[in-house]
């Protein structure tokens, strides 16, 4: 899929873009105690070619089983994923894992480096994958590397990596197939707060430039204020959003709205 350059990104407002991910009545079960248990209740929401939206919900709420499911790592229980229009239940895994890889990058808390591959043998990883010489996208991984900050660690091994440089490592590993859309599970969380904002402005730049919609899953009220929009979930379900997307919107009023909705 073609990405769109920021300038039409922003002439375009969000809701009139394309879908990227569409969640439709998404519920996933759980065995806890020998009884299922809904962890992920009735989740519907549209995500578009370009946006930036945070999942806020404090710990156990759900996101990271959400998340699993919206990125095609888990299945739903019931209901349907699309990711740009295709459902990812159909088909065997397979076929679902083409669909994630050309459609999405996903980035983890912990980072999951390969220890044994350079910076840029970590990066270009998912073109290997998909049978792809790296040096055909020469110029295209540098000007990753360049975006994400890690140009100059190109040749250096995780284990000579800080915290922060991990994170935008695997920031530019989930970007090298140019997928429309990226996922990540509290990218700050094992970070400082200097590290975790750093983090926060680059998926933020990797959406300016590169066009990228980005899912931010968090439970931090400034990481999900560099949002467009901000959906809330409780105990697994959805308790409302907030779109920030044309005023000051700060740390403040993502911690007002948590008030609001009792959460
Ligand atoms: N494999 C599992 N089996 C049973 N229950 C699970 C399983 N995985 C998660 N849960 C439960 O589902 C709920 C939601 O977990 P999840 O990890 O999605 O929350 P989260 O919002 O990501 O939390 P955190 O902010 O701590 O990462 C929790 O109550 C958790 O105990
Ligand atoms: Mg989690």
């Amino acid at each position: 899929m073609t990405q769109v350059p920021s300038t039409a990104a922003a002439a375009t407002p969000a809701a009139a873009r394309p879908v990227v991910l569409a969640a439709r009545s998404v519920f996933r079960f759980r065995a806890v105690d020998g009884q299922q248990v809904p962890i992920v209740r009735d989740v519907s929401f549209d995500l578009h070619q370009g946006e930036f939206a945070a999942i806020m919900g404090p710990s156990g709420s759900g996101k990271s089983t959400l998340l699993h499911v919206l990125a095609g790592l888990d299945r739903p229980s019931a209901g349907q994923v699309l990711l740009a229009g295709q459902d990812l239940a159909q088909g065997n895994e397979e076929h679902r894992a083409a669909i994630r890889r050309q459609h999405l990058g996903f980035v983890f808390q912990f980072f999951h480096l390969l220890p044994d591959l350079t910076v840029e043998e970590n990066v270009t990883l998912p073109l290997r994958i998909l049978g792809q010489s790296p040096r055909r996208h020469r110029a295209r991984v540098d000007s990753l590397l360049g975006l994400l900050g890690v140009a100059k660690l190109r040749d250096r091994l995780p284990s000579a990596l800080s915290g922060g440089e991990m994170q935008r490592v695997s920031i530019a590993r989930a970007l090298v197939t140019q997928p429309p859309l990226l996922l990540a599970d509290e990218p700050t969380g094992n970070l400082s707060s200097k590290a975790g904002e750093e983090v926060v402005a680059l998926l933020r730049s990797v959406r300016d430039q590169l066009g990228t919609a980005v899912l931010l899953v968090t439970h931090n009220p400034r990481d999900a204020a560099a949002g467009d929009r901000v959906l809330f979930l409780h105990d697994g379900a959805l308790r409302g959003s907030a779109e920030l997307t044309g005023g000051p919107f700060g740390v403040a009023d993502v911690f007002r709205r948590l008030q609001e909705l009792g959460i």
